[in-house]
């Protein structure tokens, strides 16, 4: 009986053990869950002008432009990415895209046609004026007054590309 006892906690830090082991050596599984901790913070947005970019996406997104962190103008987003615009001489026009709700859509895509701003259903803007139902939501690319190509989503890409 005192044997018994004495063996079952070493059984017990067997299992215990082999369950870490397990999880040390990870299958496909366990290695996506481990990869889960990892986000997005925050990058560069290169603009002719800081402020102006600043503002003008976060006027049409209806969130907060800075105040100023070092040289950078902030922009967070909801899920904790800043953009921190910068002014730069030179720099190649890039693509950010935001998820956003249904009601968050309509809000923005009001303000982009208000403020005149041209917008386009394809990455390429080859279909100016329209809007796309891709992925089981609505999209549409504009333009910053950088040429960098925002868009705006109301649900992520699905695991293939779609074509208009
Ligand atoms: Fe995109």
């Amino acid at each position: 009986m005192g044997e018994t006892r004495a063996e079952l906690p070493f059984i017990r830090d067997q299992a215990v053990c082999l369950s870490h082991d397990q999880a040390a050596r990870s299958g496909p599984e366990e290695e996506g869950a481990a990869q889960m901790s990892v986000e997005l913070n925050h990058t560069i947005i290169p603009a002719k002008d800081k402020w102006v970019s600043a503002k003008f996406l976060a006027d049409i997104l209806n969130l907060e432009a800075g105040p100023e962190w070092g040289h950078f103008v902030p922009v967070k987003t909801a899920n904790g990415v800043t953009l921190d615009f910068d002014t730069r001489e030179e720099f190649r026009p890039g693509h950010y895209a935001f998820l956003v709700s249904d009601a968050e859509f309509d809000a923005a895509f009001a303000r982009i046609r208000a403020q005149g701003v041209r917008y386009y259903a394809d990455p390429r803007r080859t279909k100016p004026g329209e809007i796309n139902h891709l992925h089981g939501g609505r999209g549409v690319y504009f333009e910053d007054p950088n040429g960098h190509v925002m868009e705006i989503i109301t649900h992520p890409y699905g695991d293939r590309p779609e074509q208009i």
